[in-house]
């Protein structure tokens, strides 16, 4: 029976990282990928869970074991010829059987183990067919047994249902040390990788990558990518600073207001809660008196981007009345900033990093909340102008 310790005779379990060459990898993880752990990957068909993990066996340097349920070798060649294969000892292995795979693993022993998909496993101590719950949760205990005793970091794809959550039990998710997910939409090339669960690091970060002709390229600057309008004379567009865990970057908004041809006016939106929007509408019509309630409304978030950032409410406003007043919003300026039910200003988060963002692009304005904190004006080169209502921030961009 152990003893109850002292924490000063606990031993210090410094977690052992190896830094991958994939920056953005490496970012969502904490810094790298820590021995033993077991890291499950989800995300929708076709958004480039392989191709990323295809990626690092074979551009990192390390001894990898990629093993496939999915696809013949032919094709897995087919598509590390299209990334480039700059590793010379990444094993490819397709194979279904979990005992075989893990005798195999054991032979390689790899120092990193990636497994496409867990729904495809399939253990001969478990009747049931491949992809079922017990089978996902046999599977997923063997695996994470090799992973803590051999301490080799283990990759797990993993299929998403409809819903969105990961196909298989919800223990899989407790079972696993980090939960990585791969979202983006897939006509376009934008990919972000986030955390939603890590016992080694925080849940905040994210990766952006393009899926190229030749595999997912890292980006660094996602503001220069996202933003694309150059042209001073379009209306409807607003430029906004926003924040994905704790990167900022901007995204660019874009709003079409017409006239509705039938009875009830169209609301539609991509990439920002078309409930959120329909509340903006209302707030614009009901606080600050523009007729909007006639109108079709369209919203469109530039790049294929998913935004649930309050931060983006006044950019989404401005966007609205530029298009309804067919006054583009003169370039320069950037928004941050909540828009609350009577039509107030409201201030957000991490306000700072947000104006460097905007001053690196080389802006020249950004209007925020009267009531932000945390920041100096002195900071910056860049005209911060603190708004508390619409019509003010109406005022600033059009006067
Ligand atoms: P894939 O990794 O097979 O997705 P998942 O494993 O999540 O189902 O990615 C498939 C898509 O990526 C496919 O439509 C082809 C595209 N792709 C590229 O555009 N460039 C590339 O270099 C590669 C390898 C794939
Ligand atoms: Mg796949």
């Amino acid at each position: 029976m152990p003893n109850p310790l002292h924490f000063k005779n606990i031993e210090e379990n410094i977690q052992q990282k190896k830094e991958l060459q994939d920056k953005e990898l490496n970012r969502v993880l904490g810094g790298g990928v820590v021995l033993g752990s077991l890291i499950l990957v989800g995300g929708d068909p076709g958004i480039g869970k392989s191709t990323l993990m295809l990626q690092l066996a074979i551009k990192e340097n390390l001894k990898v074991l990629y093993v496939s349920g999915e696809e013949s070798e032919h094709q897995i060649k087919m598509r590390a010829e299209r990334i480039g294969i700059f590793n010379d000892s990444c094993h490819i292995l397709t194979e279904t059987n979990l005992e075989s795979i893990l005798t195999h693993a054991n032979q390689v022993a790899p120092e990193v183990l990636i497994i496409d998909s867990i729904q495809t496993l399939h253990s001969t101590q478990i009747e049931s067919a491949a992809g079922s719950v017990s089978q996902v949760r046999e599977c997923t205990a063997s695996l994470l047994r090799l992973a803590k005793e051999s301490h080799i970091p283990t990759f797990l794809i993993g299929h998403i249902t409809k819903d969105g959550s990961i196909a298989g039990p919800k223990v899989l998710e407790h079972m696993v040390d980090t939960v990585l997910q791969f979202e983006g939409d897939r006509n376009y090339v934008y990919r972000l990788l986030r955390t939603s669960k890590n016992r080694f690091g925080s849940t905040n970060e994210i990766g952006i990558y393009e899926m190229s002709g030749a595999g997912l390229r890292a980006v660094d600057n996602p503001s220069e990518i996202l933003v694309t309008n150059t042209d001073p004379e379009l209306s409807g567009i607003a430029i906004s600073s926003t924040l994905e865990g704790l990167r900022p970057f901007l995204i660019e908004i874009q709003a079409l207001v017409s006239s509705a041809a039938y009875g009830t006016p169209q609301r539609s939106s991509t990439g920002f809660d078309a409930k959120r929007l329909n509340m903006l509408l209302a707030v614009l019509e009901k606080r600050c008196g523009f007729k909007l309630g006639a109108k079709d409304v369209f919203l469109n978030i530039a790049g294929g981007i998913k935004v649930d950032d309050p931060g983006v409410d006044l950019a989404v406003t401005m966007a609205v009345l530029s298009s309804n007043a067919n006054l583009p919003i003169p370039p320069g300026i950037a928004f941050s900033a909540e828009v609350g039910l009577s039509g107030e200003i409201r201030p957000v988060n991490r306000i700072d990093q947000r104006i460097a963002e905007v001053e690196k692009l080389g802006y020249k304005k950004i209007i925020i909340s009267k009531n932000s904190k945390g920041f100096d004006t002195k900071n910056y080169k860049i005209e911060v102008i603190q708004c508390s209502k619409i019509d003010q921030v109406v005022k600033a961009v059009f006067a």
